[in-house]
């Protein structure tokens, strides 16, 4: 067995993985043409370069804008963890972005049971576990947050279909002009409704946006959390603290574009500062990444042994958010 093939069926975590940048490209192509949708290019190697997150963004967005009602987010959720599971993905913890969806009209409830119908049928077919993180979309601002979690709390109360599969709220999109505390009612309101928290900060922020996520909003991981190396101090404390960053290697180079090469990221030097850094894909469709790939590439920039991965898929399962005997049984 090769290191790729090895690693590719290693049995894997994820916990920062986007649906919606998992959309195969030619389910993008096919909702785009049904909804009238332009691309500006069906070239989708074309559409998929980036200069920077927030060029990325725009492209997402426009993936997003093709989901139009329950059945499309069922088949994302299924497609999503076929996918996932054809590249030795177990369980994973995946971002949805309800924002532009429930500013154009549609109901929270369908998004969340649509992605739960396709899920469990993907599940029932792979054996491959998949549970939800409702992100705030911060280009809509603190009030869409704060009214997205709020009808969160409401499904949940209700026991609305799927909802059991949503455990916990997040944030992503855009950094640049954005302050995290400025989304504090919108994490306590779900903190109060019983759902963890993450978020993202780090990508395109300096290290105290990154302290204030878990300070101010009190999240218990952060997606990303590159910059977080420029600060020492609180690199040791977060090691110490054993505070998961959920870091997409690759998605920064192709992404964020935050480095030259895979070789200039600093990955090991976080691991070697004792950080709890998992390895994720992000946006694997959109950026032509699977997780086993995500590993080997990883293991083969810098040097990783097969055993050095198993300890990295191990902290993955560490930083979930599956009670102690669910964790056991991914071990
Ligand atoms: N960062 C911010 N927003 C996102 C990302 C990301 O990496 N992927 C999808 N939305
Ligand atoms: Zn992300």
């Amino acid at each position: 067995l090769d290191l790729a093939t090895a690693l590719d069926l290693l049995p894997k975590v994820e916990l920062h993985c986007h649906v919606e940048g998992t959309m195969r490209p030619g389910t993008v192509i096919e909702l785009a043409h049904r909804g009238g949708l332009a691309l500006p290019t069906e070239n989708l190697d074309e559409l998929y370069s980036y200069g920077s997150l927030d060029e990325f963004l725009s492209i997402f967005w426009l993936v997003q804008s093709t989901l139009a009602g329950r059945d499309d987010w069922a088949r994302l959720g299924y497609e999503s963890v076929l996918d996932a599971a054809a590249h030795g993905r177990v369980y994973a913890e995946m971002f949805f972005t309800p924002a532009r969806h429930l500013a154009g009209g549609q109901r929270l409830g369908d998004v969340v049971a649509g992605l739960a119908e396709g899920i469990a049928a993907a599940e029932a077919q792979t054996g491959s576990k998949a549970m939800l993180i409702a992100d705030i979309d911060r280009a809509f601002g603190p009030a869409a947050g704060l009214d997205m979690v709020t009808e969160l709390g409401e499904l949940r109360r209700a026991g609305a279909p799927g909802i059991e599969r949503v455990l916990g709220v997040g944030m992503d999109s855009t950094e640049l002009g954005v302050d995290p505390v400025s989304f504090t009612e919108a994490y306590r309101a779900a903190a109060a409704a019983g759902f963890r928290l993450t978020g993202h900060q780090g990508e395109n922020s300096p290290p105290s946006a990154i302290a204030a996520v878990v300070d101010v909003l009190g999240a218990e991981r952060v997606d990303h959390g590159l910059s977080l190396v420029d600060d020492p101090e609180l690199v040791r404390r977060f090691a110490a603290e054993r505070i998961p960053l959920t870091v997409c290697p690759n998605s920064n180079i192709r992404i964020a574009n935050a480095f030259p090469a895979l070789a200039d990221h600093p990955y090991p030097a976080m691991r070697a500062a004792g950080l709890l850094a998992t390895v994720n894909t992000d946006d694997p469709a959109m950026t032509d990444l699977d997780l086993g790939y995500e590993y080997t590439s990883v293991a083969e920039a810098f040097g990783y042994t097969f055993d050095d991965m198993v300890t990295i898929a191990l902290d993955g399962v560490e930083a979930t958010w599956l009670d102690p005997d669910a964790k056991r049984a991914l071990r």
